[in-house]
């Protein structure tokens, strides 16, 4: 055992983190774009110019104008609304909003250029048909944040909204579970790396883990 078995019994309701961003509990989000996602962009884009990125549970970070910026295409996904309408607003970004016809309660808040779509809703009601698939990923609070219950879920939607080409990069945390509750919750690198080859496959795993593909970041 790695520890990490040690939170999987915490589990968070999508009405906790709309709590959490109403009570202004938000420590995860940073002012400014993140450093290792400036550090190895080039691994998502691989020379590619105008690709699809997508945010897994995107809060509002500052990564996705960033990337707009510079001429991609950014989708994210949060269950708070509160969070994506202060992304449009604290970036005087203008938007409009509009009902997601397959998702009943579901909106999603698109820039009024055309270039960011943040869906509000759960990530586990998305799929292909909805946002079609992404050539690059940028997993930043994503993977650490959902409930450790929920693994399998998370990666089986992320992976089917991949397209053929798309670069995963997806950033953990790495301290001692006995210590802390979660979220963000600890995932070891062997239990990441099992996870992932259980959908992409062992010889995709290790490249990925080579590549490097994902980091962990120490407190
Ligand atoms: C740790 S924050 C990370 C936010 C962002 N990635 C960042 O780097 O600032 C996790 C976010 O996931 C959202 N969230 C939690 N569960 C979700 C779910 N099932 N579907 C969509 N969003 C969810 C929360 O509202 C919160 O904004």
């Amino acid at each position: 055992m790695d520890g990490s078995e040690n939170q999987q019994t915490n589990v968070l309701l999508e009405s906790d983190w709309i709590n959490k961003w109403e009570t202004r509990n938000i420590g995860f989000h940073e002012a400014d774009v993140h450093t290792l996602l400036a550090e190895f962009l080039d691994e998502i884009l691989a020379n590619r110019k105008q690709i699809k990125i997508f945010f897994p549970l995107c809060g509002k970070a500052v990564d996705m104008k960033w990337l707009a910026e510079m001429g991609h295409l950014i989708f994210g996904v949060d269950v708070c609304e509160l969070g994506i309408k202060e992304f449009f607003e604290e970036n005087n970004i203008p938007y409009v909003e509009e009902a997601i016809p397959q998702i009943p309660g579901g909106k999603v808040f698109k820039s009024k250029s055309g270039n960011i779509s943040l869906y509000c809703c759960s990530i586990y009601d998305l799929n292909e048909s909805i946002v079609g698939k992404f050539d690059g990923i940028w997993d930043r609070g994503g993977m650490v944040a959902i409930n450790p219950t929920d693994r399998e879920r998370y990666v089986r939607v992320v992976t089917s909204l991949m397209d053929k080409d798309c670069r995963y990069l997806l950033v953990t945390v790495e301290y001692d579970p006995k210590l802390h509750g979660g979220p963000p919750f600890y995932i070891s690198d062997a239990n990441l790396e099992k996870l992932l080859a259980s959908f992409f496959g062992w010889s995709a795993a290790r490249w990925l883990r080579l590549a490097p593909l994902w980091f962990s970041l120490h407190f």
